[in-house]
């Protein structure tokens, strides 16, 4: 057999996959044979959830990731979370299919220039969504993500100045719910921003039962139509256990898969983005094929590798987040 070299600027292994192969059965093997979890995220592409052990939100998926007994964690998400679940099992080889998967707003936020913004606000405690770097992680006080970010600001004393970083929207919505005043990061999600607050007030005219289910990283002016808003694993809920039989969902529409698998009987209508192409689809998670998923599996590349001293810094918020969000399940 031949080793395969990874082209870093590639970042994937790029080799043809036999179009004969029954790449279910061939992962459930590899899966087998190595000792190895798939953990994914509802962005990812349907073949790729309906093969995943588990699926979940950013806080489900580190939850997960801390937990498994598995030796290799094969990580069909993007770069952070990778990186996450790398800082919280050190011990375990992650695997990520495309290592170019990246996020909008991690790029947007990046540690040199964040430990230079932080100098302007010494006395600031500093709250970072998950959605960004190891090492802007390895600057921050406490990491939160969409499922826990409320909590996590509730539980800061009143008189504790706050930066918040890097997505402005969730940081603006966290300061609507809570009153509390945060100095935000300037960073968003090209997925979340683009959606139409024109196209969707015309669609709830059609739909005028139907509930608008909305995560966090969207715009103020999406968010105040909506009636629940939450991370994707609190939206997935909502609509389980909500009596309508239509629902309007403003986020990545790989969400769609599982909301029709758990409630068949549904009707789930992606919320338009600004312009007619799909761009409510994250081209970063999308990156991610069943195929790279199993010629990573099988090569066991690309491996995600992180500097020691970055990992154990950023462990530090990313603990401070688990204790801190004890109550949410
Ligand atoms: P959650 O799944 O934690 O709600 O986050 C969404 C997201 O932006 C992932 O990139
Ligand atoms: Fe980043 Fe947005 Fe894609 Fe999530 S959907 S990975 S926040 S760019």
């Amino acid at each position: 057999m031949t080793i395969p070299v990874l082209d870093p600027i590639i970042g994937y292994i790029d080799e043809p996959v036999d179009p004969a192969l029954d790449l279910y059965e061939e992962i459930e093997r590899l899966k087998r044979e190595k000792n190895a979890v798939i953990l994914a995220h509802y962005y990812q592409e349907s073949a790729i959830q309906d093969i995943a052990d588990y699926i979940g939100d950013s806080l489900g998926l580190a939850r997960r990731a801390a937990e498994t007994d598995a030796e290799i964690i094969v990580f069909a998400g993007v770069h952070f979370m990778a990186e996450t679940a790398k800082i919280l099992s050190p011990s375990k080889t992650v695997l990520l299919p495309d290592l170019n998967a990246g996020c909008s707003l991690a790029d947007a936020c990046p540690a040199d220039a964040f430990a230079a913004f932080k100098e302007a606000y010494p006395d600031h405690i500093v709250i970072s969504y998950i959605n960004c770097s190891a090492e802007t992680k390895a600057l921050s006080d406490i990491i939160c993500t969409s499922s826990n970010a409320e909590h996590i600001v509730r539980q800061i004393p009143e008189d504790q100045p706050i930066i918040f970083a890097p997505d402005k929207n969730l940081g603006r919505f966290v300061i609507k719910q809570t009153g509390r005043d945060m100095v935000l990061w300037d960073g968003v999600c090209i997925v979340h921003e683009t959606f139409s607050e024109q196209k969707l007030v015309r669609l709830k005219t059609r739909y005028p039962d139907a509930p608008v289910l909305a995560h966090p990283e969207c715009e103020e002016k999406v968010l105040r139509h909506a009636d629940y808003v939450g991370s994707t694993s609190g939206i997935l809920a909502f609509a389980r256990s909500h009596s309508s039989d239509t629902f309007i969902v403003t986020t990545e529409e790989g969400i769609l898969h599982q909301m029709q698998k758990d409630s068949p009987e549904k009707t789930f209508i992606p919320a338009p983005p600004e312009s007619g192409c799909s761009c409510n689809q994250c081209p970063h998670m999308r990156l991610n094929t069943i195929e790279k998923l199993y010629l990573c599996l099988e090569h066991e590349l690309p491996e995600l590798i992180m500097d020691e001293a970055v990992r154990i810094k950023a462990l530090k918020p990313i603990e401070k987040m688990m204790e801190m969000s004890l109550a949410i399940v």
